[in-house]
Order: structure tokens, then sequence, then C-alpha cells
């Protein structure tokens, strides 16, 4: 019985990649158009869970909310904010931190990716990250949350805490959330390791394209991908075991909205160096447009704050009763 509410965001932790644009930001437009309620977030608190340069942030959050007016979404029609400015999400953090247990934190596999050997040395942020992450989306009772497959379990982790919270205060006050993990594209692979994700968070991987790459720089990272010699397959299944050529199928089928069967059914047979600067061309074709838009926007800061301001007073009108709600149900 809850109304059909979409929430998303992404972390302003260095520039926007391909496989942000394709595993979140391009479906976070569709669903903006599909008449459901849209909210969308640049989460800066979830950046400073490793280290940021605060003289680099603000830029990064601007750039971040470029990216996302450039990309289609509508500030009128989605609400567009920055996490900070609506202090309700570190509020209700706290309580889904006392909801949510150790043991459950020390299964998330990104926890365990981004900490490293050295998890004494990470921030306590890192390790509560999915508790801020279950805030974000249950503030705002959202049903639907579109991400890339990484996110997967963070959002069944997000439905275990409205689950034990509900439980534990014998209420239906949180929904039980659904992830959108959908499309062709949702977990882009680097094009140097077909068996790590693309991540604008990993700066060593010199080999990821950015969404502010310009042409030449698009073409020649598509040119260096890492592939084996054979030909591309006429069917899917022929992608079994090849982790880089699926890769950049799957980027091909998600640029130019079509499956992965009908690709294969025009490429089957290429070889990658006729395919690859075919999927340069649209990938460029598809990326450009969005990047001088980006530009373009990134010459008025004042108007990006602005938007900003006001979607932070939109999102703001609708976290603070929750939260007040919450705080009842506890008991404060
Ligand atoms: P990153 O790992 O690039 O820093 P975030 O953690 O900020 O990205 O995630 C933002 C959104 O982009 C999430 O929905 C995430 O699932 C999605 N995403 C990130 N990387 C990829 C990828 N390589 N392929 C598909 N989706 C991705
Ligand atoms: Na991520």
């Amino acid at each position: 019985a809850y109304t059909p509410r979409v929430f998303s965001g992404i972390q302003p932790s260095g520039g926007l990649t391909l496989g942000n644009y394709l595993g979140a930001i391009k479906r976070f437009v569709e669903m903006q158009d599909s008449g459901v309620e849209t909210i969308y977030c640049v989460v800066d608190l979830h950046a400073i869970t490793v280290w940021q340069d605060p003289e680099a942030l603000p830029r990064q959050t601007r750039e971040l909310a470029a990216g996302y007016i450039a990309a289609g979404l509508d500030p009128e029609k989605s609400i567009l904010f920055n996490q900070s400015q609506v202090a309700e999400h570190a509020q209700l953090a706290w309580i889904f931190n006392c909801v949510a247990r150790m043991g459950w934190m020390s299964r998330m596999t990104q926890w365990k990716d981004k900490a490293g050997k050295n998890q004494q040395n990470a921030s306590l942020g890192l390790f509560a990250y999915p508790s801020l992450m279950a805030a974000d989306i249950l503030l705002y009772h959202a049903t639907h949350v579109p991400v890339g497959e990484d996110q997967k379990q963070h959002l069944e982790l997000t439905r275990d805490i409205a689950l034990k919270f509900n439980h534990d205060y014998k209420t239906d006050f949180f929904p039980i959330t659904e992830p959108v993990i959908e499309g062709a594209a949702t977990r882009v692979m680097s094009l140097r390791d077909g068996s790590k994700k693309m991540s604008k968070s990993d700066p060593s991987d010199a080999s990821r394209i950015n969404m502010t790459d310009d042409a030449d720089t698009i073409a020649k990272k598509i040119r260096k991908a890492k592939t084996d010699p054979d030909a591309l397959p006429s069917e899917a299944k022929g992608l079994e075991d090849r982790p880089e050529a699926r890769n950049l199928v799957n980027i091909f089928a998600a640029l130019s909205e079509s499956s992965i069967d009908e690709v294969l059914r025009d490429v089957g047979g290429k070889q990658f160096s006729e395919f690859k600067p075919m999927l340069a061309e649209l990938a460029v074709n598809k990326l450009a447009p969005i990047s001088s838009e980006m530009e373009r926007l990134m010459q008025d800061q004042a108007e990006i704050d602005r938007i900003l301001r006001g979607g932070a007073a939109r999102a703001r009108a609708i976290a603070a009763p929750i939260l007040q709600r919450t705080y009842d149900i506890v008991g404060m």
C-alpha cells in the first residue's frame, strides 16, 4: 500500500564512467519518464567514507549534478539534490545503525573489497555505508531503486533493515524496497581486466571510459580494450567464458538499446578489429552530446547550486515527516 516512488544516488567520488551511465544514470532517465515520482541524489556523505579532498569535493558534486541533468534528468520532473543538505539522511542512518547487526555489515563484499587487508584502518563510515544507504532509500519510503549489479547486496541489506525495524517495533512503517537491476549493462567491466568492474572510485584503472573523455580518447581506450583472438559469435551462448568479449557486446547493446541477440545477429562473425571501431563510434555519438552539455552547465555553477538547493527543499518536505514518525515509533 505504498505509493510507488523511485530513489537512487551516485557518489561524487570522481569523474562519471560509462558504467555509471549505463548501469545507473541512463536508467534513472528512463524511470523519470515512467510517470512515477523520482528522487536522485548526489551522495556526498557516502563519498567521504574514503578520503575526499575538500578543495575538490564541491566541484565533483556539481559535476555529478551536471551529469545528471546533461543526461536528461529534469530538475522539474525529478527531485535532484545533494545528500548532506538534507540532515535527515544522517539522522535516520543513526537509527538504522542501531537496528543493523555487525555481522550483516561484515558480510558485505563492497566493505571487504574497499577495506582490503587493513580493515582496522578503514573508516567506521565505510563499514556503516549500507546503513546510510538504507536510510537514503527508506527516508522517502522509496519502493524501487535502480542500480547496477554491484549494489544488489546492499539493497538486500536495506530490505533486512526495514524488516527488522518493522518487526522490532511492531509496525509496517517501512516498505520492503525492490531493486531494479535491468538492461544489458548492469555490470560494465574494466576494459583491461574482464574480472573487475569499471569504477570511478578506482583511480588506478586508466582504461575506464569517462563521460567527459573526448572522441579520440574514447576510441583509443576501446581500441586498446583487452579481447581474445576469436571472431564474435552469432549467439549469446558463444560469449560464455569470454568475459572481455561479452563486456564489449553488453556495452554495445546498452548504448544501442538493443538486446544481446540483436547485436550478435548483426556483428556475429566479425573480428574485433572491425567491431571495436563500430563500438567507438556508437559510444562517441551517445556520450559526446552529454559531455558537451555537462561542460556548458559547469560554466554556471551558481545555477547548479540553485537547482540543488531547490531539490533539497523538496526532498526535505518528504523526509522530515518520515523521520519524525520514525522517532515517534522508536519512542523519542
Ligand atoms: P563507482 O563504483 O563508479 O564509484 P557508485 O558506487 O557511486 O559508483 O555507484 C553509482 C551507481 O552506478 C550505482 O547504481 C552502481 O551500481 C552503478 N555502477 C557503478 N559502476 C558500475 C558498472 N561498472 N556497471 C554498471 N553500473 C555501475
Ligand atoms: Na559502487
